[in-house]
């Protein structure tokens, strides 16, 4: 992308870090950053994003709507943070792609796009990365299905490459089996356009981006508990949209605050949705010493600047509605417990078996390298804190989380580490290896 320097180093190698005292800088949030330039197509007029993540997984996104005639235009070279103009064109005006639609990594840009090409008047095709490609597709296709939708793919419809025939869709109502924010977000795309009402209701409750955008962008959503319905067909209106710092970013940079010797790092305008901001509560019950301030809204969501100092962190228990609201953090409190005293458990979190990497399998895995102590549960880890950790040779799995949480362990292990496959991180953070090399004193 012009102006936009990517991760390129394959190899990352971190020595123990002595201390750190300062601002750090965190890139915008991905999951809001996709929503934003989806909005922003599908609705009427102009969508301007501040602080827009160009990593490379919102720019798979970027381009799928591209290829469907949006006219997307990316401004600056900051990668932590662009302005964006997205010309929409409502959702009767995209056009049908010539070519294959790809998502890259994205799980968020090929389940959410499958709920919009569901219900729009033309054949499309999708695909994905080699990661992408072995992730459960049928948990969205089976109800865009049930409203009317046609969709074929590898496994009856459960691996992409994917294809759509768009059809007029129904609106039904559904109850997931797992709490997903990219199931929900997909179905309640799909209702915008669908005749009627469509329903869905969750074990637990979710990010809620796309209901906080959908209403700032003029839908009449209906929220009630675990139940979010919208009643079709509406039209969007575009709006300006300011990005919050990515909480989940910022998670590494708070597990390396709390876990180094002699640190205070500082992070502002990070998003603090309650559907996302777990880490802070589980770190807070470690006992890391982490300040929430300046809280405010932008855009619909919520804000803050977060403290994080050198702590004494001790094991807790995981498991339940808080695991929806830390999803893609266990990674990294997988490394805070490997450096607290006790034990931690996680539970309920088999999903993590199928995000970018199996998390959990990879975490035991790569962990052990560093002379932790893990056991992989069949839905979650066990960790015995408290042991030295040494520098290791581990390997990302391709999986930005995993890269980035290995970078976290690296920074309190005595010796080197070597992280093989590291330039995944611009997956999610781009200029993570400059931003976390300037707390590696
Ligand atoms: C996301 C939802 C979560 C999360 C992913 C982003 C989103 O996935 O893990 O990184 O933007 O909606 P699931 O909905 O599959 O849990």
């Amino acid at each position: 992308m012009p102006g936009v320097e990517q991760d390129n180093g394959l190899i990352f190698r971190v020595r123990p870090s002595k201390g750190f005292k300062g601002e750090v800088r965190i890139p915008g949030d991905k999951s809001i950053s996709h929503r934003a330039i989806m909005l922003g197509s599908i609705a009427e007029g102009v969508t301007r994003i501040e602080n827009f993540l160009p990593g490379d997984d919102c720019i798979s996104t970027v381009n799928c709507f591209r290829s469907m005639g949006v006219d997307i235009d990316l401004s600056g070279d900051d990668p932590l943070g662009m302005g964006v103009t997205v010309s929409g064109k409502g959702l009767s005006g995209l056009k049908e792609p010539e070519d294959v639609l790809d998502a890259g990594n994205s799980g968020t840009t090929m389940r959410l796009i499958m709920g919009i090409l569901a219900g729009l008047p033309f054949f499309s095709t999708l695909t994905g990365d080699h990661s992408l490609r072995r992730r459960p597709m049928g948990r969205v296709a089976r109800p865009l299905r049930e409203m009317g939708a046609e969709i074929w793919g590898r496994q009856g419809g459960n691996l992409a490459p994917l294809a759509i025939n768009g059809r007029q869709l129904q609106g039904a109502e559904f109850t997931l089996p797992v709490a997903s924010a990219q199931m929900k977000s997909a179905i309640i795309l799909a209702g915008l356009n669908a005749t009627g009402t469509t329903t869905v209701t969750e074990p637990a409750r979710s990010r809620d981006h796309s209901e906080r955008m959908l209403r700032y962008f003029g839908v009449d959503i209906k929220v009630d508990g675990n139940t979010v319905s919208v009643a079709g067909p509406v039209s969007l209106k575009g709006q300006p949209v300011t990005v919050p710092g990515d909480i989940s970013s910022a998670a590494f940079f708070m597990v390396a605050a709390a876990v180094m010797p002699d640190a205070v790092i500082t992070m502002r305008n990070i998003g603090t949705n309650p559907s996302r901001s777990g880490i802070i509560d589980v770190l807070a019950a470690m006992g890391a010493s982490i300040r929430v301030e300046n809280e405010r809204e932008v855009s619909g969501e919520p804000v803050a600047d977060i403290v994080v100092s050198s702590s004494e962190l001790k094991g807790v228990q995981i498991g339940g509605d808080l695991i929806p609201r830390l999803i893609d953090e266990i990674p990294v409190i997988a490394v805070a417990a490997a450096c607290a005293t006790g034990v931690t458990e996680i539970r309920d979190a088999a999903e993590l078996k199928v995000k970018e990497s199996d998390r959990l399998a990879v975490m035991a895995k790569e962990l052990s390298r560093f002379g932790a102590a893990v056991e992989e549960l069949p839905d979650g880890l066990r960790i015995y804190g408290g042991r030295r950790l040494r520098g290791a040779s581990c390997h990302s799995h391709c999986d930005h989380r995993i890269a980035m949480s290995l970078s976290v362990a690296g920074l309190v292990a005595e010796g080197e580490t070597v992280i093989d496959d590291a330039a995944c991180a611009s997956i999610s953070f781009p200029g993570f290896r400059e931003q976390f090399k300037r707390i590696v004193s």
